[in-house]
């Protein structure tokens, strides 16, 4: 159904106002401002709105950075109140909420839309990764919650998004943060692990669905993205003496002998969003510098 013409006209001119504002955002906890784009892709995506789940931190925090030095105006929804001041940009929005929470998220998509007046880019990021726990250990209540937050809340978030992607003047695009969980599943981690998979699937079922109207929906799978909330520097240590590597050779312990960071896959996503993956949907890429679990 269309939107009511005078809707149109606000949407419309929402697009042009995120349009017409510029510059680059300044990252004000850290202090200093955040590296310029390259000029090949900065204002690539400029009047385009994207959504950012669990942007607060981490990997999240640099794809948003990532989106608004390209031109982006990004909305960042994030249970840690420090999402709310986290770029000093007119193009950025950050919006405190439990994303499990549906009454909020009808509040929040209605902030965005009065902000910007649309949605081309959903990113869903925000997860949980809880303490290894075997099967037989596992309470349900533990199960509840990682489903609770790494999968139930990226149905609902779709649900919304889907008649706003669908008119996305260049085409909406969706890039789902799953992990390397989902093709070399980890003891100790199955309700992680399943819900990972839960949500790559979603991931498939919506790239089948949203094809026809033109919205592509693709799958990351990280591996050990350590400058993040979820890797404290306690978890680094005993996880490299598990193994008996320093905490150096642990973080390098894949193919290529690199240590993937957020901003890398920051940087990655935003080029998953943009036009050299213009005909690609469904697909799920490692970013793991390599493991012989999964090639
Ligand atoms: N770091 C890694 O090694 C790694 C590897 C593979 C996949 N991932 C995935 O990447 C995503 C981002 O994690 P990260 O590593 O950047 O960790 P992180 O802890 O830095 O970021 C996760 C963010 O999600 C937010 N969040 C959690 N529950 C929420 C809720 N109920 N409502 C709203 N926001 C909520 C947190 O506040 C946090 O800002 C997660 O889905 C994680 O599973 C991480």
């Amino acid at each position: 159904m269309q939107p009511a013409p005078e809707v149109q006209i606000a949407i419309a001119e929402k697009r042009l106002e995120v349009s017409r504002k510029s510059g680059h955002p300044t990252l004000i906890r850290e202090g200093a401002p955040v590296e310029g784009a390259s000029i090949s892709s900065a204002g690539v995506f400029s009047g385009e709105i994207a959504l950012v789940t669990g942007g607060a931190s981490g990997i999240g925090k640099a794809i948003a950075q990532s989106l608004l030095e390209r031109g982006a105006a990004v909305v960042n929804m994030d249970i840690n109140p420090a999402v709310e001041g986290l770029f000093d940009s007119p193009l950025y929005l950050g919006i405190k909420i439990d994303l499990t929470d549906e009454a909020a998220l009808d509040s929040a998509f209605e902030k965005m839309i009065n902000a910007f007046g649309g949605l081309d880019m959903l990113v869903l990021n925000a997860g949980i990764f809880p303490p290894g726990i075997r099967i037989e250990s596992l309470g349900m209540d533990d199960w509840r919650k990682v489903m609770a937050i790494n999968l139930d809340p990226n149905l609902s978030i779709m649900r919304r998004a889907h008649p706003l992607m669908k008119r996305a003047p260049r085409y909406g695009r969706v890039v789902i943060n799953a992990s390397k969980n989902v093709l070399a599943p980890g003891a100790g981690a199955v309700a992680y692990s399943s819900s990972k998979a839960a949500v790559t699937q979603m991931g498939r079922v919506a790239a089948l669905e949203w094809a026809k109207d033109g919205i592509r929906v693709n799958m990351i799978h990280p591996d050990q993205v350590f400058d993040t909330g979820i890797w404290t520097k306690e978890v680094l240590e005993a996880r490299a003496a598990h193994y008996g590597l320093t905490v150096e050779q642990y973080k390098r312990r894949n193919l290529l002998g690199v240590e993937i960071n957020s901003r890398y896959v920051g940087e990655f996503v935003a080029n998953m969003l943009g036009a050299m993956f213009e005909f690609i949907t469904g697909a799920q890429i490692p970013i793991d510098g390599g493991s012989d679990r999964v090639i």
